[in-house]
């Protein structure tokens, strides 16, 4: 059976799904590929992300409703597991994909963050993981044996200079998954971070100089930079039951990027560049 097709791996599996913007959104292939495998789940996102980007679309097609909820926000993250609750009767898996800095948007240097902006950065991308964690299991949303899985970068291992204080809050967004899997270990509950190449989104290209990450990661990585649907089916993976026993760990999603040392390629390029200077001198 072709992946197309899907395999039912998620059948009778309920979900809860953040940060689905545009089709261009991880987290809108992830529901895509969520519903091809049988799950039923609820969308959710910021209310202003719900006027800007176009997940009614996504709830038409996928049959989810969409319940809106800023991160941020102790009390909307609490509603939200209340209303998921009532309305599926629990959560089998969720998806983090949400991340935002306003230090990157407005181009502020590593050496001279914004303190208030960095505290923003740090609570949207990363913290909002422990709120979601925390109202789940408080609300009693959250079913043994289910899976949560963030979605996080190489930023939080290696630093890339672009990507500012996001590095910073993808540290500590794979901090708190391992943090809370080993408390919700017992159990059967999994937390994991898919680390994923760069991937042409809005929170992606929204970096400068993202073309060039992405440019470079494409061509250090032996496979090449796997997309947003190939993302979506490692995440399908993680939320199955043929995943039971995976948890507290960051899982580089990325073509072989992460071990890769330099590739053929990126040594050819390296070397033409090197004679051109020469060439040219
Ligand atoms: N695109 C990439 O290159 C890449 C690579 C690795 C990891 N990621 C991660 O994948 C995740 C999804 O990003 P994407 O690339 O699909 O871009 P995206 O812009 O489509 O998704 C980011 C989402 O975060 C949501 N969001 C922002 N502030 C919020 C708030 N206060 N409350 C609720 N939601 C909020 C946005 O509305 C948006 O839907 C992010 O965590 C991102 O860091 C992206």
């Amino acid at each position: 059976m072709s992946t197309s097709q899907g395999y039912g791996l998620l059948k009778g599996k309920k979900g809860l799904i953040f940060g689905a913007l545009d089709d261009r959104s991880i987290a809108w292939r992830v529901a895509l590929a969520c519903k091809r495998e049988g799950a039923e789940f609820v969308l959710t996102n910021a209310p202003v992300a719900l006027r800007l980007g176009s997940l009614n679309a996504l709830s038409e097609e996928t049959g989810a409703p969409v319940i809106p909820c800023d991160v941020s926000k102790d009390e909307e993250v609490q509603d939200l597991m209340e209303k998921v609750k009532a309305h599926q009767g629990g959560i089998d898996f969720i998806l983090h994909a949400v991340g935002m800095s306003p230090n990157v948007r407005k181009s502020k240097p590593y050496e001279g963050l914004d303190y208030k902006f960095y505290h923003q950065t740090l609570d949207i991308s990363a913290i909002s993981l422990h709120r979601v964690l925390h109202f789940a299991h408080e609300t009693g949303a959250l079913h043994d044996g289910a899976s949560v899985v963030a979605l996080s970068y190489i930023g939080a291992q290696r630093i890339f200079s672009k990507y500012s204080d996001m590095n910073d809050a993808k540290a500590l967004l794979e901090s708190i998954a391992r943090n809370y899997g080993s408390r919700l270990g017992s159990r059967g509950i999994r937390v994991n971070t898919v680390s994923q190449a760069p991937t042409i989104t809005s929170a992606g290209s929204g970096i400068k100089g993202f073309d060039g990450m992405f440019t470079f990661a494409d061509k250090m990585a032996p496979m090449g930079n796997p997309s947003a649907d190939e993302c979506a089916d490692y995440c399908i993976t993680l939320f199955s039951d043929l995943s039971r026993k995976v948890t507290m760990q960051n899982l580089f999603h990325d073509g072989g990027f992460s071990t890769n040392g330099i590739s053929e390629e990126m040594m050819q390029d390296l070397f033409d560049m090197y004679q051109n200077r020469e060439d040219d001198k």
